[in-house]
């Protein structure tokens, strides 16, 4: 199957006091639709970098993106902005939704940017809230909320409107155990369903279970890569214990 999503030796560096930072160094991955691929290694090993640069919000220092056979810094700021508001859904590691706008306004937000802005798509978005535990919760501002109710809410606005790759950032943070696993199940279902290129970074391996792929990361470089199911349900399970 073609890849959705591709990197190709990606490299970022940083200069601070003089000293160059390696935050990622020569990473190569793709990910096809349909695939749901965990991003995980040490704090520092330059998982948040590599998303932010997969996403099109940091440029690499070397190598390529390319999302849908396009690389994205061959466009111009204006045509990726775009390119990445249709493409593209993310979570950050902090959940950046809108304080002054309800959960329901806050995932309509991204149909409305969209013009996806439907009956049909409202009632998508009804679902999704819900399926996410937050049916009752609609018209709540995110200060009223939890902080994992909070991140509920930013996953479901990183999928409302439909877009071809799902990057989230420590989507299951501030959820106690069972929560995370129903939350990345659903995420893991929908990723499946829709046909999306998912990527999530977690320190949690417990919610390795629900993937296709482990990507391991180590001073800014792919360690290891965890593909085929056996591997995986090892990995979680090892996880599991502790
Ligand atoms: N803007 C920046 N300027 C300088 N160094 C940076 C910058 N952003 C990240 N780094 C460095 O790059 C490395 C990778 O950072 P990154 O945030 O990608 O790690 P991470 O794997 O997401 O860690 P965590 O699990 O703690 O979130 C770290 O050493 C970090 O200090
Ligand atoms: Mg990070």
């Amino acid at each position: 199957m073609t890849a959705v999503l591709e990197a190709d030796s990606v490299t970022k560096t940083y200069e601070v006091d003089s000293t160059v930072i390696r935050a990622v160094d020569d990473v190569s991955l793709q990910i096809c639709p349909g695939e749901f691929v965990a991003l995980v290694g040490p704090s520092g090993s330059g998982k948040t970098t590599m998303l932010a640069m997969l996403a099109g919000l940091l440029k690499p220092t070397q190598g390529s993106i390319m999302i849908g056979g396009r690389k994205l810094h061959q466009m111009s700021d204006e045509q990726r902005t775009q390119f990445r508001r249709e493409k593209v859904g993310f979570t950050f590691q902090s959940n950046n939704l809108v304080p002054y706008l309800t959960v329901r306004e806050n995932v309509e937000l991204m149909l409305k940017l969209n013009n996806q802005y439907t009956r049909q798509s409202q009632e998508q978005t009804l679902g999704l809230l819900a399926q996410l535990g937050l049916g009752d919760r609609l018209n709540n501002l995110p200060s009223q909320l939890s902080g994992g109710q909070q991140q509920r809410v930013a996953i479901a606005r990183a999928l409302v409107h439909n877009p071809a790759i799902v990057l989230a950032d420590e989507p299951t943070a501030s959820l106690d155990t069972a929560r995370a696993l129903q939350v990345v199940q659903t995420f893991a279902s929908l990723i499946h369903a829709q046909n999306l290129a998912g990527i999530m970074v977690t320190h949690d391996l417990r919610m390795c279970q629900f993937v296709d792929k482990i990507i391991q990361m180590q001073d800014g470089k792919i360690a290891r890569v965890f593909d085929s199911e056996q591997e995986i349900r090892a990995f979680s399970n090892a996880h599991m214990l502790n």
